[in-house]
């Protein structure tokens, strides 16, 4: 199957709200005619949910192409990586019959170690009531030193004079910025030291130059996809900041985070979920505070993969999804979920905000402003519940045979973010999926 188009060899998924649009699912359905699946951004903070007959997969950061075993999947340079995490994972997904084989990464990754654990937790005790309500998996604290020049790169942990050199510099600041947050004691630098090069010796055989390997496989006109994690709302730059993750999740972040020119990047397929959900802090407009909210948190079981975290829950915002377009520049859209709205009577749409009295068409930077926004609703009839277990059937059906509603819910989508449907997702498994991707 050809994923972007016969001539066109990669492809970008992308997620257009706060993360967990059900990106792993589509990425993973995606992925079947992919001969690389490449992650650029996050590290074990993303929680990608596959299903496969009754198996249940929760991915943090393998890439969703490692249930494929003829797939290449790369973590790029981009991304943040526990070793002891990874492990864990590698172990966990091998003890269920996948083998690594495939697995690449990418040696100029920055490495998270515990003490950017630690200050995750000790930085967001001290925000207080003010905290971002991060994952605590130290993500936060590695991209700063990546920023700041003071990372450990997965090259290094590979080598134990860099390392030691390292290490010299840093674990004193460390372990002083840590006691002036009340955080927790730090093991001896040598123990630390001496953990990290033991994992490094572990994923030294799965250490690449991830942009060499990427750029050879577009070169011989491979099919790869880039896995975004998060979303475009959880962006470092373009997100509710400061409440938003610490790296770029947009497609820009493809080229910084594998070593690839923007011209590589064929589709970009965005996905969004049928209506929205967002875990930790953080303004939210659409915001559902009453029991259909609550309703929507039960039937889409919209607990976190990664923390378990119960998910806020409320109506799809198109100022966000346009938002989304223009940011990803996205040639398709791959919308989910629309199951979970079957049998509402009415659904609301929000197209602008109002705030202190004004019309707001585009999405504001101010968090100041955005607290006081008050969405501008479009209503559009719901439509009727199938029966139990019919998703599959339904899916097989084509989209002709969805509600007309639904089909009409879909149609108004595309026209105000001006991005066509192409891939609709009624369910968890990969056989409920209509795919419109051939029929353009
Ligand atoms: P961090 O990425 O752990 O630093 O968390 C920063 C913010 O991003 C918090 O609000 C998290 O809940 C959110 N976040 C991080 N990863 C994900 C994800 O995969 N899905 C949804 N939200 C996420």
């Amino acid at each position: 199957m050809a994923i972007a188009g016969e001539h066109l060899p990669s492809i970008a998924v992308i997620g257009t709200q706060w993360g967990d649009e059900g990106k792993g699912k589509i990425t993973d359905y995606i992925a079947e005619g992919a001969d690389l699946v490449v992650r650029y951004q996050g590290g074990t903070n993303a929680g990608h949910t596959i299903k496969i007959g009754n198996d249940v997969f929760g991915l943090h950061l393998l890439p969703s192409g490692i249930l494929r075993s003829n797939t290449i999947n790369v973590i790029g340079n981009g991304c943040v990586v526990d070793p002891e995490e990874l492990l864990k994972e590698m172990k966990q997904i091998e003890d269920r019959g996948y083998p690594m084989k495939g697995l690449r990464i990418s040696d100029r990754a920055n490495i998270i170690t515990k003490y950017h654990k630690m200050l995750d937790g000790a930085e967001e005790r001290q925000r207080g009531a003010k905290g971002v309500g991060t994952t605590g998996r130290g993500i936060g604290p590695c991209y700063s030193d990546k920023i700041a020049r003071s990372g450990i790169r997965m090259c290094d942990i590979l080598d134990e004079q860099v390392l030691n050199e390292k290490m010299d510099l840093i674990y004193p600041v460390k372990e002083k910025v840590l006691e002036v947050l009340n955080g927790p004691k730090l093991e001896a630098k040598e123990q630390l030291t001496k953990g990290l090069l033991e994992n490094g010796k572990r994923l030294e055989p799965y250490v690449v130059d991830a942009s060499v390997l990427v750029n050879d496989a577009l070169k011989h006109n491979k099919k790869v996809l880039f896995e975004g994690a998060q979303g475009t709302m959880l962006d470092i730059d373009h997100g509710t900041y400061p409440y938003v993750t610490s790296s770029n999740c947009i497609t820009g972040g493809i080229c910084t985070g594998v070593g690839i020119g923007p011209k590589k990047i064929n589709e970009v397929l965005g996905v969004t979920k049928a209506y929205t959900t967002r875990v930790g802090a953080g303004p939210f407009p659409t915001e559902l505070h009453d029991d259909l909210g609550k309703y929507l948190l039960t039937k889409g079981g919209e607990w976190g993969t990664t923390t378990g975290r119960a998910r806020r829950c409320g109506w799809l915002d198109l100022v966000v999804v346009k938002y989304a377009c223009r940011l990803n520049g996205l040639t398709g859209l791959a919308v989910t979920k629309l199951d979970v709205l079957n049998s509402l009577k009415t659904l609301k749409v929000a197209i602008a905000y109002e705030i202190d009295g004004k019309r707001f068409d585009e999405f504001p930077a101010s968090l100041h402003k955005l607290e006081r926004a008050k969405p501008i609703y479009d209503e559009l009839p719901g439509w009727e519940d199938w029966a139990e277990g019919e998703s599959k059937a339904v899916a097989k059906k084509g989209y002709q045979s969805l509600p007309k509603n639904m089909r009409d819910y879909l149609d108004y989508i595309a026209k105000v973010t001006e991005v066509e449907v192409k891939i609709v997702s009624i369910g968890k498994e990969r056989e409920e999926t209509i795919d419109l991707r051939h029929h353009a």
